[in-house]
């Protein structure tokens, strides 16, 4: 078959090296993709929202498959855009995509079904927001509505606090129209799994665990970024937490939804935290996470071509969803300066080492083609993935590969799995 992958990051990279593996896949295009993506699939320059000049693209190649990776142009409908033309595609309808598209509604569909979450109340009003404040009790999290690039959650130790952040989100609009609505939970404590599931609107069938690590700097200092670094499986995800987790969240969900007229298909990426009361829902995405990907896909047995067809066919159950019974720890490097500020354009030496090395992945996320050299161009560049035993012998070896990389500026947390210690 022909697959057509929309997105141009690691995750993206990851998806595409993945099925490049599967003897059903003949041809891979990605849309806009990236310098390695290039090395398994043909990079065509049209972005992930021209959702009109996508399905043309996949009408006039044929194309058999079209595998959405990022959060943008799901929540904007580009699934509706397909189907409309006729053609088939992985990911949830517009519709249902917003389990990840508004904060809010996923909120009250969850207390609707009785699925465990934070306690929280729904604003759209800046007004009411603060007078609930008064009464609230600290640290408190203020989330906006809608798709924020990940910044859009703030936790507030104080009222002062929590009264600028609602006029931030609310009032000066730092989010867009992200923030016409927002959410107030209470904060909660305990560690953060991230479980991907593969579901086809009435089956679902979760991936192996894994952790990311958010914050820009080394112990969890410094702002929140896409993500600097994951391993999987997480050894707090045990298999009592994942038998809760089974009996009250995953299948719950993809009922609830069901019961909405909202049927999903896709991906749903679980963010559990792990608290004393049991393991509770921080988040759905309606995606694969970056850099979650890279660490779960390496460890997976399964085709991924025959996963995606049974999703969106409706016979996941019929799939025997398989990882190997290793570990993977992926180290990000990054632009010094990444969040805020960071020079793109350096070349990039030591990706031949990468070659025919196993358990040894390199997956592109900011980089391009220039003069025949491969440069930095964005903040998060690369990530390295090794895969290892157990997760203390992975992380070894992700950061010896680190070492065989080298480029302007590179930055790199030095603690990324330093949690398992801890195990
Ligand atoms: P989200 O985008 O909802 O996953 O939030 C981003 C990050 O904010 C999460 O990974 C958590 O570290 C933190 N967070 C979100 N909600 C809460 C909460 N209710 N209590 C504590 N931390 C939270
Ligand atoms: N790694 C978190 C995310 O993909 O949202």
């Amino acid at each position: 078959m022909k697959i057509l992958i929309v997105g141009s990051g690691g995750r993206e990279h990851a998806i595409a090296w993945k099925l490049a593996q599967s003897p059903k896949v003949e041809k891979l295009y990605c849309a806009p993709g990236n310098a390695g993506i290039s090395e398994y699939a043909e990079c065509v320059n049209i972005g992930a929202m021209e959702f009109d000049r996508l399905a043309e693209f996949a009408k006039d190649h044929e194309i058999d498959l079209t595998v959405i990776g990022m959060d943008d142009p799901l929540v904007g409908g580009v699934v509706d855009v397909f189907e409309a033309n006729g053609l088939r595609v992985f990911g949830p309808r517009k519709n249902a995509a917003i389990l990840e598209g508004s904060k809010a509604f996923s909120k009250d569909l969850m207390k609707k079904y009785g699925i465990p979450t934070a306690a929280y109340e729904n604003f759209d009003d800046a007004q009411a927001a603060l007078a609930y404040l008064e009464t609230a009790k600290f640290p408190i999290v203020l989330k906006a509505d809608g798709l924020a690039l990940g910044k859009g959650v703030l936790i507030c130790q104080t009222l002062e606090e929590a009264k600028a952040g609602v006029a931030e989100i609310m009032l000066d609009k730092k989010f867009g129209d992200s923030g016409n609505r927002m959410v107030i939970e209470e904060f909660m404590t305990g560690r953060e799994v991230s479980v991907l599931s593969f579901v086809d609107g009435k089956t679902i069938k979760t991936m192996t665990s894994a952790q990311d690590h958010k914050r820009a700097g080394d112990g969890d200092t410094g702002l929140n970024t896409g993500g600097m670094g994951t391993f999987s499986p997480s050894p707090f995800y045990t298999e009592e937490v994942d038998a809760f987790c089974k009996e009250h969240i995953f299948q719950a969900t993809v009922d609830a939804m069901a019961k909405e007229g909202r049927e999903f298909k896709g991906i749903i990426f679980f963010g559990l935290m792990l608290t004393a009361d049991g393991p509770k829902v921080l988040e759905y995405n309606a995606r694969f996470g970056d850099p979650e990907t890279q660490v779960v896909l390496p460890r997976m047995k399964t085709d991924l071509a025959e996963v995606f067809d049974a999703c969106v066919d409706g016979t996941l159950d019929q799939i025997d969803l398989e990882f190997e019974d290793n570990a993977a720890v992926c180290v990000v490097l990054a632009s010094d300066g990444y969040p805020v500020k960071y020079e793109k354009g350096f070349e990039i030496r030591g990706l031949e080492n990468f070659k025919e090395k196993e358990g040894y992945y390199v997956f592109h996320a900011g980089t391009k083609n220039q003069d025949g050299k491969i440069v930095t161009n964005g903040g998060r560049v690369l990530g390295v993935t090794a895969t290892g035993a157990d997760l203390k012998l992975a992380r070894k070896n992700a950061y010896d590969a680190v070492q065989w990389i080298d480029f302007d500026n590179k930055y790199y947390r030095n603690d990324i799995g330093k949690a398992i210690d801890e195990a």
